[in-house]
């Protein structure tokens, strides 16, 4: 995957994967697009404050650096990322890491 980095967040596909990419104050972290709650792939539309991200839908609020779940359980799927070049590279999950959690 190559993206161009910009201030905030984009929304990208890795592999068929849909992911956000988010810049933050250490660097970017670049999340599956799917909430562990209820699968909501909104994360795109979600507010991202002091190295948290929340998820527009209900609310549940995720650290960035380690996907941890701060009101509610479930983790973020944190894909493994590098810049090269100037070039965001990213390595895709074969699939999901966690299961439906309500
Ligand atoms: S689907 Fe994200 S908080 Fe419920």
């Amino acid at each position: 995957m190559t993206a161009y980095l910009a201030d905030g967040k984009c929304r990208r596909e890795v592999a068929g994967l849909p992911v956000v990419v988010i810049s933050t104050g250490n660097g970017v972290v670049v999340i599956e697009n799917r909430c562990p709650h209820q699968q909501a792939q909104l994360f795109h539309e979600g507010v991202v404050e002091e190295g948290m991200i929340t998820c527009p839908l209900h609310g549940r609020t995720f650290r960035l650096h380690d996907g941890a779940c701060m009101n509610g359980a479930g983790r973020l799927t944190i894909l493994e990322s590098n810049i090269v070049d100037g070039e965001l590279m990213v390595k895709p999950v074969p699939g999901p890491e966690y299961g439906l959690f309500r």
